[in-house]
């Protein structure tokens, strides 16, 4: 027993002495970060998401996308996920639109039981996109993990740094260099658009304002009877409308037919970025391709900013700070 505690403590030391970079480091990650303090924490993760995918089949989509909205603000700390006033709940991109919260507050409750506070709601989160995404029938990567939550979230940062559905090819490729992601991040990751729904706030623009010609006519005739010009601004329709629960490069194939359900989605083809373009021809063409390059990606984004070390804490509830 004693020889037992011995290891712990030098294994905690080389923890420590890994994840001493801090916010902004990326040395301090690693895969096996619970392998030692809470090796079931994946199983727990994947088997509540199972039941909760079961239950509601947009759920993978949802926890694919709320990864991507806490790691481009302020990092990946769980920031999203602070319940409040100022909380990035409320922004633009988020309010009434982001899901999947109670199925994040079920995972950290088994958690708390089995490993009470050790699993951070930042590694949780990056743990359920990567599984929703393979459970969907996409890429598998090996996430790395050791992220610590963070003591604060911004609002106006949610509101600057998550683009906008309506946004320019460049807006686009700005704001993923922003977070030191390039033009490839940027394609190969709105390929995760081959899952999960869009509100007809979010694309009305492309129906009524004036004729958007990108669109193929008949897809755009049955969007209009989803997104009717007034009202009707919570209706959804799928963005990969032919496969929306599975996760393949169909979506990269609708955008050459020009049945992309956002301007953000269309302009990868339209914008005149050309290496844009040759990705999404590409993506279209090579599943494979765009696996290997979305998992890669997935890396990156997850390597965003995290708090390491000493920096942050573990939330024991993923919606408050530890008081
Ligand atoms: C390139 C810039 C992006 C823009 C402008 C954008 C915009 C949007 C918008 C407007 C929606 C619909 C939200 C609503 O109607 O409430 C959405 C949904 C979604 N986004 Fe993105 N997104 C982008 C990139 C990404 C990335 C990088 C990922 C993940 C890798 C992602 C994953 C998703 C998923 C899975 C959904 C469906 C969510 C659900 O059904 O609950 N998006 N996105
Ligand atoms: C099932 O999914 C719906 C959302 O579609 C959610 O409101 C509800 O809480 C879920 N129920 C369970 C038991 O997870
Ligand atoms: C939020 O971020 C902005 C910069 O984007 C900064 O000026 C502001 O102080 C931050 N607010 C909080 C509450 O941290
Ligand atoms: C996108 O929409 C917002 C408001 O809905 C508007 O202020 C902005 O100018 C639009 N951006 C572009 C590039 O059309």
């Amino acid at each position: 027993m004693a020889s037992l505690r011995l290891i712990l403590a030098l294994v905690a030391v080389a923890v420590a002495s890994l994840s001493a970079s801090g916010r902004g480091g990326n040395t301090g990650l690693s895969p096996g970060f619970y392998d030692l303090s809470c090796p079931q924490a994946n199983g727990i993760i994947m088997s509540v998401l199972e039941k909760a995918i079961a239950n509601d089949s947009r759920a993978a989509a949802s926890l694919l996308r709320l990864h991507f909205h806490d790691c481009f603000v302020q990092g990946c700390d769980a920031s999203v996920l602070l319940d409040g006033g100022a909380s990035e709940k409320n922004s633009g991109p988020n309010k009434n639109s982001l899901r999947g919260f109670q199925v994040i507050d079920e995972m950290k409750a088994k958690l708390e039981h089995v490993c009470p506070h050790t699993v951070s709601c930042a590694d949780i989160l990056a743990l359920a996109a990567r599984d929703s995404v393979i459970l969907s029938g996409g890429p598998h990567w090996e996430v790395a993990l050791g992220r610590r939550d963070s003591r604060t979230a911004n609002l106006t940062k949610a509101n600057s740094d998550i683009p906008a559905p309506n946004s320019t090819v460049q807006a686009l490729v700005a704001k993923f260099k922003r977070q030191g992601l390039h033009e490839q991040d940027l394609v190969a990751l709105s390929g995760g658009h081959t899952i999960g729904v869009a509100r007809c706030a979010t694309f009305k623009q492309r129906l009524y304002n004036k004729a958007d010609v990108t669109l193929e006519r008949s897809y755009y005739n049955g969007l209009k009877t989803v997104c009717p010009k007034v009202g009707g601004d919570s209706n959804v329709s799928p963005l990969d409308f032919s496969s929306p629960r599975r996760f393949d490069n169909t979506y990269f194939k609708l955008l050459l037919e020009g049945r992309g359900l956002l301007t953000s989605d269309e302009v990868l083809l339209t914008g005149n970025v050309r290496k844009t373009v040759d990705l999404v021809k590409s993506y279209a063409e090579n599943e494979a391709l765009f696996f290997h390059h979305f998992a890669k990606s997935m890396v990156k984004m997850g390597r965003i900013s995290p708090l390491l070390g000493a920096h942050g804490e573990i939330r024991n509830n993923c919606r408050k700070i530890n008081s």
